[in-house]
């Protein structure tokens, strides 16, 4: 079926790059699928070849195009590796999706080194230097869409928000400077927050049919988020349909924010 044409002009995303890093599982899954499905040739970056495989397998399926790097995106090196094999598959990207994140969830006198180095390398820092190699180059060609998914937890503090917290409030802090930096030349710089999604990052609460209720009561919907909620604000920022919309924290949880 053709698409409406007034509906392509603002949302099809034909002709457009993507890389989604977390793209292999849960919310940055549910993403790549979208704006593989909305026309853009999408390659996806985590650590573990089956489930990168197997992602790119079941969007070939649906007709799309697609691509799978592994990187380990907790170190300098292996983002600036990924970065450049990502941007050898299709070129280099127009949209560009963090969704690649740890919460390791130790309380806050417990955090050692590791824990704070570890969060802060994937949750912040691989943003930071993707944004670095890719943000220019759109902004050069004077269309881009930059897109990291952030947490309540950048907002308020609850079950153990620790470092996790703190690299997710940055992180929306360096969407805002992106934005200033980038979005005179057309690249947009957003994050999208998430509520309670049950993905294998939340394993230990989704066994504890209690506490996922509780949680669910929390929302104004009356149910946890599912990833595929996130496909259209995604395909939204990251489309033409978005083009006014920058520096923006863009809360896809429910209602629960504001319960
Ligand atoms: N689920 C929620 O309720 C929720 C709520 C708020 C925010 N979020 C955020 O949403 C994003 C996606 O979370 P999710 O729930 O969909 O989690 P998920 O299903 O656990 O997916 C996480 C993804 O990140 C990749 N990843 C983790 N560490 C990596 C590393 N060192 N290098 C490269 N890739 C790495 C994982 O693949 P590999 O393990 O194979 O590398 C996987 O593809 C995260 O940023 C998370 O903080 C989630």
């Amino acid at each position: 079926m053709t698409p409406h044409p007034f509906l392509a002009e603002l949302f099809s995303l034909e002709g457009r790059t993507a890389v989604v890093t977390g793209g292999s599982s849960g919310i940055g899954r549910a993403i790549a699928t979208a704006l593989a499905r909305a026309g853009a040739s999408t390659v996806v970056v985590a650590r573990t070849e089956a489930a990168l495989a197997d992602t790119v397998d079941a969007l070939a399926a649906q007709g799309c195009r697609a691509g799978w790097v592994s990187a380990d995106l907790s170190t300098r090196d292996g983002v600036r590796a990924a970065a450049e094999e990502a941007a050898a598959v299709f070129g280099e990207p127009d949209i560009l999706v963090n969704a690649a994140g740890i919460n390791l969830r130790p309380p806050m006198g417990e955090i050692d080194d590791a824990v704070w180095d570890a969060t802060m390398a994937v949750n912040l820092e691989a943003p930071y230097l993707l944004g670095q190699r890719f943000g220019p180059g759109m902004a050069a060609r004077g269309f881009g869409r930059i897109i990291h998914i952030s947490s309540q937890q950048a907002h308020r503090a609850f079950v153990q928000s620790g470092a996790y917290g703190v690299s997710k409030g940055a992180l929306e802090s360096l969407a805002r400077s992106q934005a200033e930096a980038w979005s005179p030349r057309g690249v947009t710089c957003n994050a999208l927050v998430p509520g309670i999604v049950l993905t294998p990052l939340n394993e230990r609460l989704a066994a504890d049919p209690e506490k996922v209720a509780a949680l669910a009561a929390r929302t104004m919907i009356g149910r946890n988020g599912l990833a595929e909620d996130f496909a259209g604000a995604a395909v939204f920022l990251a489309s033409r349909a978005s083009g006014y919309v920058t520096g923006q924290a863009i809360f896809v949880d429910g209602g629960l924010s504001v319960h």
